[in-house]
């Protein structure tokens, strides 16, 4: 006779279902280590790389020497219906805090006849992971001085950074 029809409880096996659970988060947790670590163990965050933003545009950011650097910029949207390029940008970051580094930078549009400045700060949020909090003005061209009021817009942009690329 079985063990249930014996009205015994039928045998559990519980720990290979708990073993593999434990095997999981601790391979979750590994990886989560790994990839939070190197931010988290420095809790720097360095403006210098591939950086993508909210509204899809890319760029890059070259340290020229401690505080100054140079790029460019991949707009994702544009006010013109100019053939959008890939345009050169200028900043530097204040010195004083290298840790969480206040910065600006100026992207001057080559393919019309507008500038952007953004001003921001690099942080490092909770999760470990590098994000720039910007706010810009877009200065373009008036034709005269009776129309400079409609010339500037303005709006905030986060970057994250681009996954590296391994070939
Ligand atoms: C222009 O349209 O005059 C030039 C391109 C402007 C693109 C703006 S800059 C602020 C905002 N953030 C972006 O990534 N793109 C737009």
């Amino acid at each position: 006779m079985s063990r249930a029809l014996r009205g015994e409880h039928p045998q559990v096996h519980p720990l290979p279902a708990a073993a593999e659970m434990v095997h999981a988060t601790a391979f979750l947790l590994v990886l989560s280590l790994a990839v939070v670590a190197p931010v988290l163990s420095t809790g720097k965050c360095v403006l210098a790389g591939n950086w993508t933003n909210d509204l899809g545009s890319n760029m890059t950011i070259i340290m020229n020497s401690k505080c100054n650097f140079s790029g460019s910029y991949s707009t994702a949207v544009s006010e013109t219906p100019e053939k959008i390029e890939k345009s050169p940008l200028r900043g530097s970051q204040n010195y004083r805090n290298l840790t969480q580094p206040v910065f600006g930078f100026t992207v001057n549009w080559t393919f019309t006849d507008s500038v952007t400045v953004f001003t921001g700060q690099c942080f490092v949020d909770e999760t470990g992971k590098e994000v720039l909090k910007t706010m810009w003005l877009l200065r373009s061209h008036a034709d005269s001085i009776k129309d400079d009021w409609t010339a500037t817009r303005v709006g905030t942009n986060v970057f994250t950074r681009q996954p590296s690329q391994k070939e």
